[in-house]
């Protein structure tokens, strides 16, 4: 295969009218300005792969911050640059949006940093990127438009499903892309070469992961997580005994890949419905088990948990094995009520990687319950007036105890159902005030 293929049976072939006449366009004012353009990355790499991908990032020899305000004035766009990267996002009226970036070298100051900047050509450009499969431009102006630039035999390893780093330091340049070689592998189907998997052993046994802030770690693992099946990527950084330099004290065994695989049968059920539910949180429960207090207050330092997710998890820890034991017996919910509480999604996902299929409908319809019942008529006022109790802790623990009956009845009638209850209580009070 040569450097330089015109691919423009591809893009006309495989992408929108849309999508094209954007290309085309951009290679125009590419022209305008003088300057080169290109379309990088991995758009350029699902293009040939035939997979759709909508993130478009472009790169100019030149101003690409110049370019893109010029480019977000003629498409009436909007342009958000980033003076110190050299870049910009130009925004569409619907939301859409595309990075420009100018052609660069980047250099590093010191391994985990964010990178120094040069401005530069394309060569140069994608030899600083992360894999040969991410290593490929397609050039737009309109002499050249679907030039596909391929320096590295990028094309071959692509086809070969190959993942291999540009040259040695690229792992050291840039630490998560040892987590984004196991994300690629994964996605694709693909094999790290095998001088890259050396180099990722080597540079993840002399403890370059550990350099890299919690925050870029995160945004790794969130990335896998959004993966259409994050437990083999998940899996494959066990066995590169990736996992360690990324939670210290955990140890995966085959028990861990059980509960991970119950947890991601059962997260669809939680994101249905909590908002906002945390895939990254529902997977560090099971990462974080049984940690001692100052090493999760170290990940929660790293990591950023909130305190209360901390809290959960510990409490969930003590509660778990009983409320297995509730659940496999099929318990009323009230029991599970009572040693659960008002749970949070994180107490539950965490249950859940305790629980087979069955298990798990029974915990989902206890969640159901708890979120569907609500008391109506009965309030603490109601209380205070009909049975002349006093404010106070009491009123809470009476209502409690209806909710309890109601989650096991939902057909209860309040007001006929409440008359025991504080009946017990009422009689309660009186015993202690004999002793
Ligand atoms: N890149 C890199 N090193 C990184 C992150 C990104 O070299 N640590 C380069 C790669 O060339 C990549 C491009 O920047 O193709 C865009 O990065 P990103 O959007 O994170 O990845 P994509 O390759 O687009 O992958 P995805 O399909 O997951 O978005």
């Amino acid at each position: 295969k040569t450097t330089f293929n015109n691919i423009s049976h591809l893009i006309n072939e495989r992408l929108s009218r849309r999508i094209v006449n954007l290309l085309r366009l951009i290679g125009f004012f590419g022209n305008e300005m003088n300057s080169p353009v290109y379309v990088v990355g991995g758009f350029v790499r699902d293009l040939i792969l035939n997979i759709e991908n909508y993130d478009i990032d472009i790169v100019v020899e030149g101003n690409g911050i110049e370019f893109a305000k010029y480019m977000a004035q003629q498409l009436n766009a909007i342009v958000v640059p980033y003076e110190k990267f050299f870049t910009a996002n130009v925004i569409f009226k619907d939301g859409f949006k595309i990075d420009v970036a100018t052609a660069r070298t980047e250099y590093y100051e010191s391994p985990g940093e964010l990178p120094q900047v040069d401005i530069s050509t394309i060569k140069k450009d994608l030899y600083r990127r992360d894999f040969t499969i991410n290593a490929m431009a397609i050039k737009l102006n309109p002499q050249d438009f679907g030039t596909l630039y391929d320096f590295f035999n990028c094309q071959k390893d692509l086809e070969e499903g190959v993942i291999r780093v540009l040259h040695n330091l690229s792992f050291v340049e840039d630490p998560t892309r040892m987590i984004r070689a196991v994300r690629f592998e994964q996605r694709y189907g693909f094999k790290m070469e095998n001088y890259t998997l050396d180099l990722l052993k080597k540079n993840l046994s002399e403890r370059y992961l550990e350099r890299v802030s919690g925050s870029r770690i995160r945004q790794e693992i969130e990335k896998i997580l959004e993966e259409k099946n994050p437990i083999k990527a998940i899996k494959r950084m066990a066995e590169l005994d990736m996992i360690k330099h990324i939670f210290p004290k955990t140890y995966y065994t085959a028990t861990m890949e059980e509960k991970f695989v119950r947890l991601f049968k059962f997260i669809p059920y939680l994101k249905e419905r909590f908002e906002n539910f945390n895939d990254f949180y529902a997977v560090s429960t099971i990462f974080l088990e049984y940690y001692d207090k100052s090493t999760l207050e170290e990940m929660r330092a790293k990591y950023g948990y909130p305190k209360k997710f901390i809290e959960t998890l510990k409490f969930t820890e003590n509660i778990i094995i009983p409320v297995k034991s509730l659940i496999e017996n099929r318990y009323p919910f009230s029991d599970i009520y009572k040693v659960c509480g008002k749970s949070n999604p994180y107490i539950y996902s965490h249950i859940s990687a305790y629980l087979d299929e069955d298990e798990q409908n029974y915990l989902l319809s206890y969640i159901d319950t708890v979120l569907n019942t609500r008391i109506e008529k009965v309030t603490g006022k109601y209380l205070m007036e009909r049975y002349q109790l006093k404010a106070g802790p009491i009123l809470n623990n009476i209502l409690e105890e209806l909710f309890c009956l109601k989650l096991d009845n939902s057909n209860l009638s309040e007001e006929i159902a409440i008359e025991s209850i504080v009946k017990k209580h009422i009689e309660k009070i009186e015993d202690s005030s004999k002793l």
